[in-house]
């Protein structure tokens, strides 16, 4: 058996939060069971983010408590600060996701604080997520660059990363928000980001596809010893205050590519598919994952005769 990757589905969260169209509640809590059948043992269910935020994503208590959960399976929320996590509390986390950026900037648009205030805004939300036992994860948006102050020095990358860590989050995830990230800039990044403290088991890369360079950072992040990965089902996603962004790589397209590079996450593309067409039906658009398509066009022809 192949060495383990670890999926973490964001469609739910990531996938939903910009779409035009808001997703019913009991569609979105059967794409959240869907993809947790089809072997993704982590799926990130929903953000409990400021409603005027998010709209998309407003029904956040409401998806969360009524998910019927899979043993195994971990559902971890999306929360910006201490009344976030009060709300996921509320409706049944048991993990939650903090976030803060690379970029001044972007962090400012995107929650209204510096990074330096988004730490102050952890600080109690950490501390209370460990009194109850819950894991967090962090997230660094804007890693690979910014749209608003374009180059990010993979210095502030690692400081931001370990600092995450510092403040009690087990895993985190370095985002390339924007989708301009390349190959070559993957390795510098790790590197500096495992010399500032965060353990290479700890480290994630979510990579969003706008302009088609995430399966090889995916490649790439392979080679530099990264295991844990997060995709979002068909490829939608983005985010409001990253303008022009496209959705995070496809878990589709993720899942076909490590376990053709020989490793195994425990996903059926079958059934990975079928979670993302009724969601997509939903929305009403044509999921960008290719290897959506190429299943489904599979699943279209004919049967090969067989040979006896
Ligand atoms: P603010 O306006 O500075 O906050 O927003 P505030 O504390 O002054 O509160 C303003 C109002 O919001 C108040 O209501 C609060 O009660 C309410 P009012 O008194 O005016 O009626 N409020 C809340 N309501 C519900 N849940 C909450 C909450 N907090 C405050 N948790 C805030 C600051 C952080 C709340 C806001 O800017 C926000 O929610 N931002 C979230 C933006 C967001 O969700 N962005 C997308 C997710 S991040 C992402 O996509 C990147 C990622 O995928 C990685 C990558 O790709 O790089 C993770
Ligand atoms: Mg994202």
């Amino acid at each position: 058996m192949g060495e383990r990757v670890t999926v973490v589905e964001v469609g739910p969260r990531d996938g939903l939060q910009n779409e035009g169209t808001v997703v019913p509640s009991e569609v979105k809590v059967a794409f959240v069971e869907a993809l947790a059948r089809s072997g993704l043992q982590v799926v990130e269910t929903t953000a409990f983010v400021s409603p005027r935020a998010i709209p998309q994503l407003a029904d956040g208590a409401t998806v969360l408590s009524s998910v019927r959960r899979r043993p195994g399976v971990r559902y971890p929320v999306l929360v910006p600060n201490a009344k976030g996590l009060e709300r996921a509390l509320a409706a049944g986390a048991r993990e939650i996701a903090v976030f803060t950026a690379a970029s001044e900037t972007f962090n400012r648009r995107n929650v209204n604080a510096s990074i330096e205030e988004s730490f102050e805004r952890f600080a109690p939300v950490l501390a209370r997520a460990r009194a109850e036992r819950i894991a967090a994860r962090g997230y660094v948006s804007c890693a690979f660059g910014c749209p608003y102050e374009g180059a990010i020095d993979p210095r502030a990358v690692a400081e931001v990363a370990a600092r995450l860590l510092l403040a009690g989050c087990s895993e985190v995830s370095l985002g390339d928000t924007i989708g301009v990230g390349v190959p070559t800039q993957v390795p510098e990044m790790v590197g500096r980001t495992v010399e500032a403290g965060v353990p290479l088991g700890a480290l994630a890369l979510h990579l969003h596809d706008t302009r088609g360079t995430a399966l090889a950072n995916v490649a790439e992040g392979l080679r530099q010893g990264i295991r844990i990965f997060d995709s979002s089902a068909g490829g939608f996603g983005g985010c409001p205050y990253a303008p022009g962004a496209a959705g995070n790589v496809a878990t589709e397209d993720l899942v076909w590519l490590v376990e053709g590079m020989g490793f195994e996450t425990g996903v059926d593309l079958e059934l990975l598919v079928d979670a993302t067409e009724g969601v997509a039906r939903a929305l009403g658009r044509v999921p960008p994952s290719r290897v959506y398509h190429a299943v489904k066009a599979a699943r279209e022809r004919p049967a090969a005769p067989s040979s006896n």
